[in-house]
């Protein structure tokens, strides 16, 4: 249990999270140095006596929201001036200033690497009259802390912290600082012990998992740790995110195809099919080099799914580069694609590469590229009409009580009718209605 310094029992807290699963893990950390204060969960902003913004910048848009959301706070502050307002996270690491000047109702600010002071932030923040701002600008080690985890089957595991790939157009590396990986025992103990909680499935989450263990001066790989972790009893299936496909070796491929635990999916971020521009993202492989990648992933994991990430537009990206990147998709054929335009992050590399593409053009090769790989998403979830997949049933449709939803090992999303009971259970559903986001199928 936490032992904070200021105890705030019967204080509501919310706290909404922006940006990607490790923010979301983080959020629960936040919460469960909360909740050891004393404060107990808000069901929205309206009844909260302290609200926090874990935020994201990766992208210009991430941004928009994060200050289009907390512009909206001003009203609730108006009306209730003891409400505490918090801003953590990336944008807050990256932009201090700029959160105080423009929400000058915000009560304090963290950096990424605060987390861990809450406690002492939130004590000085209800005394002080101006805000506190406590924004370190490096990792001072990793300190294991409580946390009020998500509800359901599924639980998140950090086991890296920052990024120190410094890909030219990503942010990540310098608010969320160099690669620190968590030592195994702690990570094996912590699945253990949410076996006993009764998760299911766990996700390893780092932003290059597949360096883990570099920094720790043994020889503890990634492909050690998913074989350690997949001996845990109880433990259903292990998913792990994200991975860089220049550090994807064959010996993780490898634990992939030995360990039965681990699910058959992978993603693989290409970011761009031109060997040009990859060498300009400083990505450190080739379209070659990742097609033989591809290659030995479907030859010893055949039934898998690919997915990936790919930017459209980096600076210098001409219609034949794009064309690469196109090519790359129909020749891969992913299960599934995240596709983003490009967007400056002022102190990357790319920021201040010539050859900015103008918005018009992005926005027309993301076009293109949606509908190409929507087509072939359609086209391989058509392959599964009739078949029966194994479900890990996670709970209900957001719309429809009466409508379950849960994953396949190869992380599609199945869509099916059924009572709550069997939630958190593995059932074989067979696919009726497969689409391109989606599958419906119906209980075995
Ligand atoms: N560490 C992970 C996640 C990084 S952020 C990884 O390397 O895959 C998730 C995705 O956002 C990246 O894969 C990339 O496709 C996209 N992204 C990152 N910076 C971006 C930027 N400046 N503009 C557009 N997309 C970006
Ligand atoms: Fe960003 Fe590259 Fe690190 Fe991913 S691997 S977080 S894209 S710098
Ligand atoms: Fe965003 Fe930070 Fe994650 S910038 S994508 S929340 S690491």
């Amino acid at each position: 249990m936490y032992t904070g310094t200021v105890s705030q029992k019967g204080k509501k807290y919310y706290i909404r999270t922006f940006g990607c699963q490790m923010n979301e893990r983080d959020s629960e950390t936040i919460a469960g140095i909360l909740v050891g204060l004393g404060y107990e969960r808000a069901a929205s902003e309206k009844t909260a006596d302290l609200i926090i913004f874990n935020t994201c910048c990766v992208r210009e848009t991430a941004e928009r929201k994060a200050y289009g959301r907390l512009n909206a706070l001003k009203r609730l502050k108006r009306k209730n001036p003891a409400l505490l307002i918090g801003v953590g996270g990336c944008m807050a690491q990256k932009d201090r200033e700029r959160v105080l000047s423009s929400a000058a109702h915000v009560d304090f600010v963290f950096g990424t690497h605060n987390i861990q002071e809450l406690p002492e932030i939130l004590q000085e923040a209800i005394m002080a009259r101006e805000p506190i701002v406590q924004v370190w600008e490096e990792a001072r080690g990793i300190k294991e802390l409580p946390s009020q985890r998500a509800k359901g089957v599924s639980a998140y595991v950090t086991i890296t912290h920052g990024c120190t790939n410094y890909c030219s157009y990503c942010i990540v590396p310098y608010v969320r600082g160099r690669e620190l990986s968590r030592r195994p025992e702690d990570i094996i103990s912590e699945v253990g012990q949410l076996m006993g909680k009764g998760y299911r499935e766990i996700t390893l989450l780092g932003q290059n998992v597949n360096t883990y263990g570099r920094d720790l001066g043994g020889n503890f790989t990634f492909a050690r740790l998913l074989r350690d972790i997949n001996g845990v009893a109880g433990l259903q299936r292990l998913r792990y995110t994200t991975s860089h496909p220049r550090d994807f070796s064959p010996a993780i491929i490898e634990a992939v195809r030995d360990c039965d635990k681990v699910c058959e999916h992978f993603h693989l971020p290409l970011q761009a099919g031109s060997n040009l521009i990859l060498k300009k993202m400083n990505r450190g492989y080739t379209r070659e080099e990742y097609l033989q990648l591809i290659g030995k992933v479907r030859e010893l994991v055949p039934d898998s799914s690919i997915t990936t990430d790919i930017i459209v537009g980096f600076p210098g990206e001409t219609e034949e580069d794009f064309a690469a990147t196109l090519d790359m998709i129909r020749r891969v054929r992913f299960d599934n694609a995240f596709t983003f335009i490009f967007s400056p992050r002022s102190g990357t590399p790319a920021a201040d590469m010539p050859g900015q593409v103008p918005l018009a053009i992005k926005k027309e090769r993301l076009n293109r590229l949606m509908t190409l790989q929507d087509r072939i998403s359609r086209d391989k979830n058509e392959k599964l009409r009739g078949k029966e997949v194994e479900v890990l049933v996670e709970g209900t449709s957001k719309k429809r009580e009466d409508i379950l939803t849960g994953r396949t090992r190869t992380n599609k999303l199945v869509l099916f009718t059924g009572t709550r009971e069997i939630i958190g259970k593995m059932v074989q559903v067979k696919i009726t209605r497969p689409q391109t986001w989606n599958l419906y199928g119906e209980l075995i």
